[in-house]
């Protein structure tokens, strides 16, 4: 039974389609759903974990449709959401007791300590919640998201706002139940972290899959040398045989050409030649950073989004 199977998955707020016929296959794997603020990421996890009801199409999680069969999804999965998830006004182990007793789980005491265990937060476990780092907070609402041993655990940005080794430690965790044979659907904002450590990514623009397979794949498709430009001031665009524009963020320019060291003092000249000041190039392998731009562009946030999030996020936290 496949674990995540979506058919013209599609979820429309008003005149906005937030997405748009997403068609998914996610088994037994850490799978990266990436893509730009606003593009239907959290949407998605919402509609998968039933949070959200569809407006087309349908999903399907351990072969029980969202829809139709709501309870029996939510009996194998668990949602770590975007937003903070722990009552910081409860202790490590509260937090985690009230989990196991809302899922009727037997002898709850032994399964939160072997959780907090896990996650390494045994010495902390009868601290408040709100003395914790947000590393700290990440693992106990994975510990949470553990408690009833599900199939499918859906993490909506596990690691974001924390420091690189607090990142690493989290994917750690993540990849240890992975090899308990659990399906990780997982959204993040870091493509380092999706390249390294995602069995395969999807990445999402404006709603609709542009790019799907592992990193590799995707990287392999783009085939070439990359060449990163900072230029100062506007950039104004240059054509050049055998190169290819691949997005812009900030004052850096990315090219993909055939062979980069004969492409490297070519792409020089022309630029200049166009009216560019060009502080510094350089050369390197093709990154998720470089598909991801390919894939989605440079684009804008949609309109009124800062302060719908904003409002939302406020929400949740009284
Ligand atoms: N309840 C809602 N009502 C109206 N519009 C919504 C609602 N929820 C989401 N949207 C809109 O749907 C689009 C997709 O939002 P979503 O939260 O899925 O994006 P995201 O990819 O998770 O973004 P981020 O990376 O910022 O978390 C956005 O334009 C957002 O404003
Ligand atoms: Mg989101």
């Amino acid at each position: 039974m496949t674990a995540i199977l979506t058919e013209g998955l599609t979820k429309n707020f008003g005149d906005l389609c937030a997405v748009e016929g997403l068609d998914l296959s996610v088994d037994k794997e850490i799978f990266g759903l990436l893509g730009p603020n606003g593009s239907g990421k959290t949407t998605t996890v919402l509609m998968l974990t039933t949070l959200l009801a569809q407006t087309k199409g349908s999903a399907s999680i351990c072969g029980h449709d969202t829809r139709l069969d709501p309870e029996k999804v939510r009996d194998c999965i668990s949602y770590v959401p975007q937003d903070m998830a722990v009552d910081t006004n409860l202790t490590g182990r509260e937090n985690m007791l009230i989990f196991a007793w809302l899922y009727g789980i037997p002898n709850p005491k032994d399964k939160v300590d072997e959780l907090l265990a896990v996650m390494e937060l045994s010495d902390r476990a009868d601290d408040l919640a709100k003395t914790y780092s947000g590393g700290m907070r990440r693992r106990l609402e994975l510990a949470e998201a553990l408690v009833h041993e599900p199939e499918v655990i859906f993490l909506d940005e596990p690691t974001i706002g924390l420091d690189v080794a607090a990142r690493r430690n989290i994917w750690t965790h993540i990849r240890k139940m992975t090899r308990k044979g659990m399906t990780i659907f997982m959204t993040t904002h870091y493509m380092d972290e999706a390249d390294q450590y995602c069995d395969r990514v999807g990445i999402i623009s404006r709603g609709k899959i542009a790019a799907l397979g592992t990193p590799s794949t995707l990287k392999a498709h783009l085939m070439k040398d990359v060449i990163t430009v900072t230029i100062e001031g506007d950039y104004a665009p240059v054509q050049l045989d055998g190169s290819m524009f691949v997005g812009q963020s900030d004052d850096s320019i990315s090219f993909t050409v055939e062979n980069g060291r004969e492409a490297l003092p070519l792409l020089a000249d022309a630029l200049k030649q166009s009216g560019n000041r060009v502080k510094a190039m350089s050369l390197r392998e093709p990154s998720l950073d470089d598909v991801f731009l390919q894939s989605v562009g440079k684009q804008e946030e949609p309109k009124g989004f800062e302060e719908f999030k904003f409002h939302m996020m406020l929400h949740r936290r009284h």
